[in-house]
């Protein structure tokens, strides 16, 4: 597949995610809710609908499309992962955290509120999330919808996500002496699968589940899954170390100053580039097994690994 459809591809299929998030995230409270404040639904909605690649929803419906599967709950467990997703990038950036201003080109969602707001919007965000998996729409099955929420459930939690930040934090010394402390590559290894790579592969398993996989499909797309996770961080982490601001929409620079436990740092940015070929290499050929079928998954793998923000 060529780049540039690849690219094209995106951006339809963040368009139609942005679409249904718009839609789940109307004034008017649902059944069991009380009353949607205003301020609330603002904030999600400046933190979820601006901007973003949505790469997890991207892989959710790519990955339910090799099994044949699409509409409308798909698109719902797609728009459930952004949710979380979103929320973490909200929290990441308050001041108790990275302390960041600028985010998706835009001020950061403390920063367009306040930080209260924030909390509750990332709060909500998280919620809405599993709610939405819940709920019937997203598939007939209960037990298909229970397989979702606990997918997303143990990406994102103390074991994944959150564990992944709190490690991204101790490695900065915040919880010490404020010396960052020396990680091992096997550390940061496990920081980084856990604090990004987790929600990525959550997104391949949730597709995985929506298409109903089979077990060797299910290994199959967890490597890839795995080795997508890992270039994707050290992606991130060279975009820190040499894009600019204003290409990729956020403070970059940072990593260093702040003493972060990144494999860029501890290895150095050409050594960190060979191994993110690397990694491209291993997540196209975990997908050999699916033929063509499997080229838009492929390309997002070079993608991850070659793109500019
Ligand atoms: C940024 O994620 C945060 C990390 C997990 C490193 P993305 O690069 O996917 O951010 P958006 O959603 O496109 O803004
Ligand atoms: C954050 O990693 C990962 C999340 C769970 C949000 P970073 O702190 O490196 O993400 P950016 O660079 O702020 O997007
Ligand atoms: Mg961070
Ligand atoms: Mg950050
Ligand atoms: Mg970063």
């Amino acid at each position: 597949m060529r780049s540039a459809d690849f690219a094209e591809r995106l951006t339809q299929t963040a368009k139609t995610v942005d679409g249904v998030i718009m839609d789940l995230f109307g004034d008017k409270a649902l059944p069991g809710e009380t009353l949607r404040p205003t301020r609330v639904t603002e904030s999600m909605r400046y933190a979820a609908l601006a901007g973003g690649k949505r790469l997890r929803p991207f892989l959710v419906v790519e990955t339910a499309a090799l099994f044949g599967k699409e509409g409308e709950g798909v698109l719902r467990a797609a728009a459930a992962i952004e949710c979380v997703h979103c929320y973490s990038l909200v929290h990441d950036d308050l001041p108790a955290m990275d302390n960041d201003d600028l985010r998706r080109g835009q001020p950061t969602t403390h920063r367009k509120y306040d930080e209260a707001t924030a909390i509750l919007a990332g709060d909500a965000l998280l919620t809405y999330a599993f709610d939405i998996l819940a709920d019937e729409p997203t598939h007939p099955d209960p037990a298909v919808r229970v397989a979702l929420v606990k997918t997303l459930a143990r990406a994102s939690g103390l074991g994944g996500m959150v564990g992944g930040q709190l490690l991204d934090l101790e490695a900065e010394g915040r919880f010490g002496d404020g010396k960052p402390l020396p990680l091992t590559d096997k550390e940061i290894l496990r920081l980084q699968s856990m604090k990004t790579g987790a929600l990525l592969m959550a997104g391949v398993e949730m597709g995985a589940t929506l298409g109903g996989a089979s077990r060797d499909e299910r290994e199959t797309l967890q490597r890839y899954g795995r080795a997508l996770g890992q270039a994707f961080q050290i992606a991130d982490d060279l975009l820190d170390e040499e894009a600019d601001a204003a290409t990729v929409g956020k403070a970059t620079g940072k990593d260093a100053a702040m003493g972060k436990g990144t494999l860029v740092r501890l290895w150095g940015k050409d050594a960190a580039r060979k191994r993110l070929g690397d990694l491209v290499h291993e997540a196209e050929g975990a997908l050999s097994g699916f033929g063509d079928k499997a080229a838009v998954l492929r390309e997002a793998a070079r993608f991850v690994a070659n793109r500019d923000k």
